[in-house]
């Protein structure tokens, strides 16, 4: 252990004296059922400065130069978890975002895909282990033979579900006088959902209620994979459609709604990375861009849709009833081809869920030893 007088040094790690008197674990600084922060430290007068430290094989051990006296006391388990003295390529697993501890996402097209189908025809029928590690992975996960109970009951064990205009759930199926172009036989072209709303990362949750039609194949891509390779054949189209955002609309007539939302197709992280999708050919409409740039827009526009209508991009399957799938709505765009109503009835359940849902279950399964005693 080696100090200054503004921190000390733990395992080649060193923690601010400010940082730790921040993160006290101790009951008054922290609320022991809620572990919300109690302590503030903008109250303070000076930098907390330690009046004595101490580090056992267990624990480092702190008593404040305060009045009243305070003690902080820190497992070496618990310190290590959250250091963030390191160097760049010192990697912290725990301490990094939550998406970065998942399973490496396998960027796949339609013949990577096919390797792993056979495999995963092994998993068999209901909720097995593995879902979450094929959503994380590929995106998407489908399930077979739920019934509606079970569906629901598996949902449910996941999250709450975000609420649509109708409900829990929504029912897709033909319906006279359509208010979405989903609640018709058409064919509907690869898309990620709710582009014109302002709603959060979502896990967009599909149930096979019952196909008695002939058609109606259900269409995945990997828009990453896709956005991938359009990006390194058309480096300056995709920085147009990640910098220009466009209009998504959605008028509804029974429900008197008009939404629309202005988003690039192409979202980025501050490290360049792509991270969400935002694409639906048949909301986007009545652009606003400027006079100067609306015909490039739409050769980039037309270039990438044209990527995503390729069958090499694309995953096609018939969902049969009982069939849960579940979908990154960053990541996967999903379509369906159009079906013959005469030849039988097609109904589609869909519902959504927080992302953070996903990602919140899985932390806590990893980090509650950190919080509640064993
Ligand atoms: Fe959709």
């Amino acid at each position: 252990m080696k100090e200054n007088q503004y921190f000390v040094t733990v395992n080649n790690k060193r923690f601010h004296y400010i940082w730790l008197r921040d993160n006290c674990l101790s009951e008054e600084s922290r609320h022991p059922s809620s572990f919300a922060k109690l302590y503030d430290f903008s109250e303070e007068k000076e930098i907390p400065k330690p009046n004595s430290v101490k580090l056992t094989d267990e624990e480092l051990i702190i008593d404040w130069d305060e009045d009243p006296p305070h003690r902080s006391i820190f497992p070496i388990e618990w310190l290590m978890t959250y250091a963030y003295d390191r160097h760049q390529n010192d990697h912290n697993g725990k301490h990094k975002e939550a998406q970065s501890r998942y399973p490496e996402e396998l960027l796949w097209n339609k013949a990577l895909l096919e390797n792993y189908l056979s495999e995963w025809e092994n998993f068999g029928s209901g909720v097995s282990q593995g879902w979450k590690d094929r959503l994380f992975r590929f995106g998407f996960s489908l399930i077979h033979d739920l019934t509606p109970q079970e569906h629901q009951d598996f949902l449910a064990s996941i999250g709450p579900m975000l609420h649509t205009e109708a409900g829990s759930f929504y029912d897709i199926e033909y319906k006279s006088g359509a208010n979405d172009l989903a609640d018709t036989c058409h064919h509907l072209d690869p898309h990620t959902d709710y582009t014109n709303r302002d709603y959060p990362h979502l896990l967009t949750c599909f149930y096979m209620v019952k196909n008695e039609s002939i058609g109606g194949e259900s269409i995945l891509v990997d828009g990453f994979r896709v956005a991938r390779d359009f990006g390194e054949k058309y480096p300056h189209y995709f920085r147009l459609l990640a910098q220009t955002p466009i209009q998504f609309r959605q008028f509804y007539q029974d429900w008197q709604y008009f939404y629309t939302r202005s988003r690039s197709i192409f979202k980025l992280h501050d490290s360049g990375d792509l991270v969400a999708i935002t694409f639906a050919h048949f909301h986007a409409n009545n652009w606003n861009l400027p006079f100067e740039q609306m015909e490039e827009f739409y050769q980039a526009y037309a270039t990438f849709f044209n990527y995503l209508k390729n069958p090499d991009y694309q995953y096609c399957f018939r969902m049969e009833k009982g069939d849960c799938l579940l979908m990154n709505n960053n990541r996967i765009l999903h379509g369906r081809k159009s079906f013959d109503l005469s030849s039988g009835s097609r109904l589609l359940r869909v519902g959504y869920l927080l992302w953070d849902h996903i990602t919140g279950r899985d932390n806590f399964q990893q980090y509650k030893d950190l919080y509640m005693s064993k």
